[in-house]
């Protein structure tokens, strides 16, 4: 089977390995002629970001890129960027990297318009109403990891400096209007983030699967999401050039995030604010939280997980599934607790309270209280 497509859904998609080479036409099709490349520190300097800069310059597209990027990107690089887009009068910004330099550049561009701070924008209520549309300019994603999947999303996540919380901002217009999902920028990955953002995509579908909302397109994808990271991941974590595992992995972030329309729940609420306070990496932070959430939701999911197993391949139904996933985690070297992912001292109330204030909260399938929330974070410990 050839890994090769255009798809047109969420967005347009151009999947394939090598596909980077399509980068000028993305541009053109998007409406872009003075793109500017928006990255993270850690990814400006290595050669697949060098090859990118370079179609660009050879289309006569320039080779601007703005990487003053934080692992969680946050106001006061948002300000750096929408200055440097000033500055240079650019119409359209290319997306590049993981969740870092893909939500700070969509955040950027749907920013490069609006007069209002950004945090009137976060994902309250009708507030992306307030947003000007004709003033978010025209995005091209390329994620250079398999994971967030923010490459088919519509919002972005920007950590508060102040606060230490992430909030997530949204509008319907921050959907990359153009995506390429080439699976030979992924390679270089370290096996660590390879875990880590593919268990991210993972807890994606699951959480999404078990989501009590009504989304029976979503709940379709995030099976199927789930059994390509099952097949692919321990693939792509033990060889990192298996360009065909590195490909399925990348359909499965993509699909995850598709999926969470139908709602995300506890393991993301409760890692939201220990990355932002704890600077730890989301997906591997999902992925320590999703055991002990398991067994919290059960009362709700056992028959869900049931469905998903059988699919799965795996036997033993609900206890079956939780055996699979802490199996999988000791394959991929995830630490049992918190404490193994380096969380020390933590304030266990203000992350119980910034758990239930996390918009997650509304997709668990079990209400989360103060009392079951703050047990669930010591469980996680
Ligand atoms: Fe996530």
């Amino acid at each position: 089977m050839k890994l090769f497509g255009n798809w047109s859904y969420p967005t347009a998609i151009r999947f394939g390995a090598g596909r980077i080479k399509e980068l000028p036409d993305a541009c053109k099709a998007a409406g872009i002629t003075k793109p500017l490349l928006v990255t993270d520190r850690g990814l400006a300097a290595l050669p697949i970001t060098t090859a990118a800069l370079d179609l660009l310059e050879a289309a006569g597209l320039g080779r601007a890129m703005f990487s003053d990027v934080d692992p969680n990107p946050n106001e006061g690089n948002l300000a750096e960027g929408l200055k440097v887009w000033h500055d240079g009068g650019y119409d359209g910004v290319i997306a590049f990297g993981g969740g870092s330099g893909l939500d700070l550049g969509k955040v950027l561009a749907f920013m490069s318009g609006q007069t209002r701070p950004v945090w009137d924008y976060e994902d309250v209520g009708d507030w992306w109403t307030r947003a000007d549309p004709a003033g978010i300019a025209p995005i091209v994603a390329v994620p250079t990891t398999a994971g967030t999947g923010s490459e088919v999303g519509r919002a972005g996540v920007l950590t508060n400096s102040e606060t230490h919380e992430k909030k997530i901002i949204f509008h319907p217009k921050m959907l990359p209007a153009q995506v390429i999902c080439d699976p030979e920028l992924t390679v270089g990955m370290p096996r660590a983030i390879t875990a880590g953002t593919g268990l991210d995509a993972f807890a994606h579908c699951v959480e999404a699967f078990c989501s009590p909302h009504y989304h029976p397109m979503s709940q379709g994808i995030a099976l199927e999401g789930m059994r390509l990271v099952k097949d692919y991941l321990p693939r792509a974590y033990a060889d990192g050039t298996d360009i065909e595992a590195r490909a399925h992995m990348m359909s499965a972030a993509a699909m995850g995030a598709t999926a969470f329309q139908k709602g995300l729940g506890a393991i993301h609420a409760l890692s939201h604010p220990i990355g932002a306070v704890h600077h730890t990496h989301h997906g591997t932070t999902n992925a320590v939280c999703m055991p002990a959430v398991l067994r919290f939701n059960r009362p709700a999911i056992e028959g869900v997980l049931g469905t998903a197993a059988a699919y799965l391949g795996i036997d033993g139904g609900y206890e079956g599934f939780c055996a699979y996933v802490d199996r999988l985690n000791a394959e991929l070297g995830i630490p049992g607790n918190l404490h193994g992912l380096g969380v020390r001292d933590p304030d266990i109330d203000a992350l119980t309270r910034s758990a239930l204030a996390d918009p997650s909260v509304g997709g668990n399938p079990v209400e989360m209280t103060y009392d079951n929330t703050r047990a669930l974070l010591e469980a996680c410990l």
